[in-house]
């Protein structure tokens, strides 16, 4: 049976009907196609379906979508402001942050988190906090970078 729920994605309103075990991943990616959130384990282990949800960060794959009634989700597509880039977004690409760019969505938006939060003071606290985004190209020393670019 499918329930009602409400979302501001990206600073818009939907109201969708959903099955209760729909993750919020899906429901980004299938329901409102937003297909810049990433699927890459599914479980927890890669960080790639990254997503804020009232400003933290969350594996939108581990929660189910109708968990966040109510409740303003941000995606990679939201951060740009219009045709101008996030800085991070920005950062990413200077530093060359990405190599095949799979995980760069969630990479940039623990990354924004990490800046927020106020986890970027040192090398080894950008990486701690970044430890949950896996990278198998390994473009981890240029992710870095990028952060302490931003944080600035
Ligand atoms: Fe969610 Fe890997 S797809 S952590």
């Amino acid at each position: 049976e499918q329930v009602p729920l409400s979302l501001k994605v990206n600073g818009v309103r939907h109201k969708l009907k959903v099955e209760p075990r729909t993750t919020l991943l899906d429901l980004l990616r299938e329901n409102l196609n937003l297909t810049g959130t990433k699927k890459g384990c599914d479980y927890g282990q890669c960080g790639a379906c990254t997503v804020h949800v009232d400003g933290q960060r969350v594996n939108s794959c581990l929660s189910f979508a109708v968990m966040h009634d109510g409740k303003e989700i941000t995606t990679i597509e939201g951060l740009a402001d219009g045709d101008k880039l996030h800085p991070m977004q920005e950062a990413f690409v200077k530093h060359d942050g990405f190599q095949c760019g799979y995980c760069t969505p969630g990479q940039i938006m623990s990354a924004v988190a990490c800046v927020r939060e106020g986890h970027a003071g040192s090398e080894g606290e950008i990486r701690e906090y970044m430890s949950g985004n896996i990278c198998r190209c390994g473009a981890y020393t240029n992710i870095v970078a990028a952060i302490q670019e931003v944080k600035d």
